[in-house]
């Protein structure tokens, strides 16, 4: 095989309570990439369309995963060339560096006969996060890569589960068209959680793990609760609390922010349901002045696949 192209999906990391250890893929919106095997040494970005990112591959996500996995291969005398065609914008809170870096370890690795296991591409494109985001989390990358649901049981080593999907769920992502950094938005968090709250947090975890595994919905929406993150980092997102209030009206099982925001996700028992909390989703948004998008999805269980 010496060409592959690659479907990059959006991934909605934390939700609600798994700051940087759960994470979920969506069916849409999703990046492609074409990444072709060349005589020339090296990783080259030839083409990127849809969003102003640069082509320098020390500067680009795909760039810098590409070469963190080229780095633990043996000696090559070809190199390779990627055309990115983003569809997912930076900075949205749908992980779009993600998609980028599973994107490209994914398909080199095809192109290298399956050289890694999927471990060892979760910290590939952990590399190209670090880039975008300042910070080694793999809450996006994991769920792009594998599909489905996904915990980070533990960093250090690196233990990645991939979790069950009940076959109901739908999530509604409103993407407001402003930017947040995901840097930023890890400056505003305190380093240190008083107990009381991380009682709650982690009984919610838990208890949203459970959920997936015996597909009780009731269990997943009382689960979906963020004691710690979403209180600092809400007031970056205009109409946060009218959104999640509205999704939650309609027949959401939970709602809160995608990723670092400014993205603002709802799990829902249903594609009707979904539909409707993304309707209700633009009403509330029509009363601010910002542009939006709105997404309705399916889980999507198989992550990163070729096209
Ligand atoms: N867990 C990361 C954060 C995800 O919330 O900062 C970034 O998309």
């Amino acid at each position: 095989m010496e060409e592959i192209k690659v479907f990059c999906p959006a991934t909605i990391a934390n939700i609600a309570c798994g700051f940087d250890v759960l994470g979920l893929c969506l069916d849409n919106p999703g990046d492609e990439m074409i990444i072709k095997k060349t005589s020339k040494k090296g990783v080259h970005i030839t083409k990127i369309e849809g969003q102003d990112l640069p082509l320098e591959t020390e500067k680009n996500v795909a760039g810098v995963a590409a070469l963190a996995l080229l780095n633990e291969y043996k000696p090559i005398d070809f190199g390779f060339e990627i055309e990115i065609y983003k569809k997912i914008k930076p900075g949205s809170g749908i992980g779009s560096s993600a998609a980028s870096a599973a994107g490209v370890v994914f398909g080199i690795n095809k192109l290298l006969n399956n050289a890694f296991n999927s471990n060892d591409l979760i910290k590939f494109g952990m590399q190209g996060e670090q880039l975008a985001s300042g910070a080694l989390h793999a809450d996006n990358v994991a769920p792009a890569l594998l599909g489905g649901f996904t915990l980070v049981r533990s960093y250090s080593p690196l233990d990645v589960l991939k979790l069950p999907t009940p076959n109901q769920l739908h999530a509604t992502v409103i993407h407001p068209q402003i930017e947040v950094k995901t840097a930023d938005a890890r400056s505003v968090l305190k380093h240190n959680v008083p107990l009381k709250k991380a009682i709650v947090q982690w009984g919610n975890v838990g208890g949203l793990i459970s959920g997936l595994y015996t597909n009780d919905y009731d269990l997943i929406s009382r689960s979906l609760h963020d004691e710690i993150v979403e209180p600092l980092r809400s007031v970056l997102i205009p109409g946060f609390a009218m959104v999640k209030q509205a999704s939650i009206n309609v027949g959401a099982l939970g709602s809160g922010i995608s990723g670092s925001g400014p993205s603002i996700f709802a799990l829902s028992k249903g594609e009707e349901t979904a539909k409707l909390v993304g309707k209700k989703m633009s009403e509330v948004y029509k009363n601010f002045n910002v542009d939006f998008d709105v997404h309705v999805s399916k889980i999507k269980t198989t992550g990163v696949h070729e096209i």
